[in-house]
């Protein structure tokens, strides 16, 4: 897909990967809608754009998003669905309430957004859906077991709905990152890393290269994408070698 003239709405735009994905964007000439809470945030990540801030758990701030952005572009080409936080309680204590919440933003906010901007796309037969789940949709992170459900949620959803759509010129892409440098460990109300995750975060990519990696996805019209490519491999050993997986993934968690 060309992206100049296009009409992209970004939710979590008002840092990391999202704000990130709106310069990238910006800088192929496409038209942008962001939204997240903090409109100071909006302002900086899209000079331009039409923000709209909100707490996306909310329906009012959902529909808002995608109704002032069709009022003012006429059209949706592409839905980033980024916005989304960290849990790092173990699953077996984690109070079933912060459990919800996380499920709330992470899977329920993004079908939401979808549910309101699919049958525009269906009826134009045309647009796509990104989806910014993790490699934590496709290989459980036990220091993070109850953001991992969430986004294997979040995969599940993408390839039902990539097939479910399959017909009406709407596609979806799944995007799994690996490690990224953004606020997202201290922006989490729920608990804290582990030391040996925190400190692998020297071996992150950075915002920048995973926006340049969801607009690569974007203009080749990808089904998935995995970045960096080496967490394909975490995936293929996680499939063939569970066992070993797991017993590195203790070790990490400090529970081996
Ligand atoms: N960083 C990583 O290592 C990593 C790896 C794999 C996947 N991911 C995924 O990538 C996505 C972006 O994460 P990030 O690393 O860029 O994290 P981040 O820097 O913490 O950004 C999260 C974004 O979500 C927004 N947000 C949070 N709660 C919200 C709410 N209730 N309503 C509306 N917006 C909300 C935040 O904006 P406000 O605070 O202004 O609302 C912010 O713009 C997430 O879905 C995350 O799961 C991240």
């Amino acid at each position: 897909m060309r992206l100049d003239g296009k009409v992209a709405l970004i939710t979590g735009a008002s840092e990391g990967i999202g704000a990130a994905c709106a310069a990238e964007l910006a800088a192929c000439g496409a038209r942008l809608s962001l939204t997240a809470r903090s409109e100071e945030g909006l302002r900086k990540a899209g000079p331009g754009a039409l923000i709209t801030p909100g707490d996306l758990t909310s329906e009012d701030t959902r529909r808002a998003v995608v109704e002032r952005t069709l009022e003012r572009f006429g059209a949706i080409d592409i839905l980033i669905n980024n916005a989304g936080i960290g849990s790092y309680l173990p699953s077996w204590s984690a109070p079933l309430e912060e459990a919800r919440r996380l499920m709330e933003l992470n899977y329920f906010a993004l079908l939401g957004m979808t549910q309101l901007v699919a049958p525009h796309m269906r009826a134009r037969r045309s647009g796509v859906i990104v989806n910014v789940s993790s490699i934590g949709g496709k290989v459980t992170l036990p220091w993070s077991t109850l953001y991992s459900a969430t986004k294997y949620a979040v995969n599940g959803l993408t390839e039902g709905m990539r097939v479910e759509l399959w017909g009406d010129g709407v596609r979806t892409m799944l995007v799994c990152p690996g490690y990224v440098q953004t606020g997202f460990q201290k922006n989490t109300r729920f608990g804290h890393a582990p030391d040996g995750v925190v400190k692998a975060r020297r071996f992150a990519i950075t915002a920048a290269q995973c926006a340049t990696a969801i607009r690569r996805g974007l203009e080749r019209d990808a089904r998935t994408v995995v970045t960096p490519r080496s967490g394909w491999i975490l995936v293929a050993l996680s499939r063939v070698f569970p066992s070993l997986v797991e017993a590195r993934m203790a070790k990490i968690n400090g529970t081996a």
